[in-house]
């Protein structure tokens, strides 16, 4: 009686046992075909890995581009504020509070930068140039002031990239 209790013991534990064992082959399977179906066709898995790798890298230069000229646009905001505004406006439409001195005395209204149309045609230069050396450097109204003695180039950048946001136009070079 002793006897066939341990058998039946040992025979339930090795059940148990068979059980174990052929799940594990299971997962082995499992593994093994996995890796083939990577290795089915490496050229496939290899470009993907590039394409994703391109597409992370150029996530990475956006969202820096992005930040940048945030940045530039925040610093802009300020100068805008202090110093174009008077005259542009605080929504850039180019009705700040001297315009009207200005169309009723010399007839000259300071540039609408919510304008896209015009803000499309006009280049990074000649925007640089007319913020810097004022109207008559580009043949327009004495009435738009030069601000190089006033700003800094790159604070002449910052108020130019601020500009563009008012008619949500790109940075053009040309
Ligand atoms: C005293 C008023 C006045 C102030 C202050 C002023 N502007 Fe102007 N701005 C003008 C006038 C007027 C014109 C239009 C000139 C024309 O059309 O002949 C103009 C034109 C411009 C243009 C040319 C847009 C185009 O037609 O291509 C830019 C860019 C510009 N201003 C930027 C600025 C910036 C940036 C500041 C601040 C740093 C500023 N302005 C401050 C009066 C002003």
């Amino acid at each position: 009686m002793k006897i066939s209790g341990k058998n039946i013991t040992r025979k339930k534990h090795s059940s148990v046992l068979r059980l174990v064992y052929t799940l594990g082959r299971i997962s082995i399977l499992k593994v093994s075909l996995t890796l083939c179906v990577g290795c089915v066709n490496p050229d496939s898995s290899t470009s993907e890995a590039n394409d994703s790798t391109r597409t992370f890298r150029e996530l990475v230069e956006d969202a820096k581009a992005t930040a940048r000229s945030a940045r530039e646009e925040r610093a802009g905001f300020a100068l805008y504020t202090k110093y174009c505004q008077v005259c542009h406006g605080v929504e850039g439409d180019g009705k700040g509070f001297n315009a009207f001195n200005l169309q009723d005395s010399f007839g000259i209204q300071p540039a609408d930068f919510t304008d896209s149309a015009s803000a499309a045609t006009r280049a990074d230069s000649r925007t640089f140039l007319i913020i810097s050396e004022g109207g008559t450097a580009v043949e327009k109204s004495q009435y738009m002031p030069p601000w190089e003695g006033t700003l800094s180039s790159e604070e002449i950048e910052n108020t130019a990239t601020y500009i563009r946001q008012f008619s949500r136009s790109k940075s053009r070079k040309e």
